[in-house]
């Protein structure tokens, strides 16, 4: 018996990273799972995003489990598609009952062209396309009437503005993380009536391609200020994924059935610095 058997999880930015954890983790306590990513570059991301055969390795590690999942390749700033693929996971895998809105950009660089442009798409994808996703699956998750939860991914970023540059990008991404904390709180009075819980998640660094990339490493060594702002108080410099997943998990399962409107950190304390 796993603790997600029979439920289904839609899940964007599945393609690799905390996403494909987090798919993998409810795969093998018994979810399928609807697994998004966008698979292609953005303009103004100076990292690669996913390539198809990220989210085809998701969905191959998935399967290996015994699991179903079905995969959609598309971009959470377009609604139409977030609500397709919804649609199309709830037509193949029966239910959809855990969202997990994780999808993310943080488009840090030292020749940033557009500053405006950059802070409108980390905006738009990181705080727009949490609302799009969400707005999809949640009409589903009234409708059946089993009630359900949903974990936005926000960040240390969502809490705090330590580190701030001026820069579109620690403007937007900061602004954003905060959005989502919005969010959550308004999605927790609308939803809990349908016994459905919101919360968010505040990861402090964790080593993934977000920030293990070169475009990243010039902007923080450019601003020595910031290795200390963005210290953790634990002596650790990141947290594992698996640290991550554990708190999703245990959001989205009945451990957390009265947990809603929360904004639970796993920072090693950066928090309280
Ligand atoms: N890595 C960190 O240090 C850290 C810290 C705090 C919060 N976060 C947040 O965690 C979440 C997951 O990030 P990660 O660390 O796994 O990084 P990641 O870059 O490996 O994963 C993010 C995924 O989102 C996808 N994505 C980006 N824009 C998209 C779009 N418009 N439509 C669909 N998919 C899109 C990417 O292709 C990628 O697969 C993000 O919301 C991020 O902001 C990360």
């Amino acid at each position: 018996m796993g603790r997600f058997d029979g439920k289904v999880a839609f899940i964007t930015g599945a393609a690799r990273g905390q996403g494909r954890n987090h798919a993998i983790r409810l795969a093998e306590e018994g979810a399928d799972i609807i697994a998004v990513d966008i698979c292609k570059q953005i303009d103004t991301i100076p990292y690669a995003l996913s390539r198809p055969e990220d989210l085809e390795e998701t969905v191959a590690l998935i399967e290996k489990l015994g699991r179903r999942v079905v995969a959609v390749e598309a971009d959470v700033l377009d609604a139409a598609a977030m609500v397709a693929a919804v649609k199309q996971g709830v037509d193949e895998l029966g239910r959809i009952d855990i969202v997990l809105a994780n999808a993310g950009v943080a488009p840090h660089s030292v020749d940033e062209l557009d500053a405006v442009q950059v802070f409108m798409d980390t905006i738009a994808i990181n705080l727009g396309g949490v609302r799009n996703a969400v707005a999809a699956a949640a009409p589903y998750m009234i409708a059946q009437g089993d009630g359900g939860a949903i974990v936005i991914t926000s960040s240390t970023q969502g809490l705090s503005g330590a580190g701030g540059t001026g820069t579109g990008a620690t403007d937007g991404y900061v602004a954003s993380k905060h959005g989502v904390v919005g969010l959550m709180r308004s999605w927790a009075n609308w939803l809990a009536p349908h016994m459905i819980r919101v919360n968010t998640v505040h990861p402090t660094g964790v080593m993934t391609k977000m920030i293990d990339n070169e475009s990243m490493g010039a902007f923080v060594a450019q601003s020595p200020h910031l290795a200390d702002a963005m210290a953790n108080l634990m002596p650790v410099p990141v947290v594992d994924i698996e640290d991550i997943t554990n708190a999703v998990l245990y959001l989205v399962s009945d451990d957390g059935r009265y947990v809603t409107g929360v904004t639970l950190p796993v920072d090693a304390g950066f928090g309280v610095k």
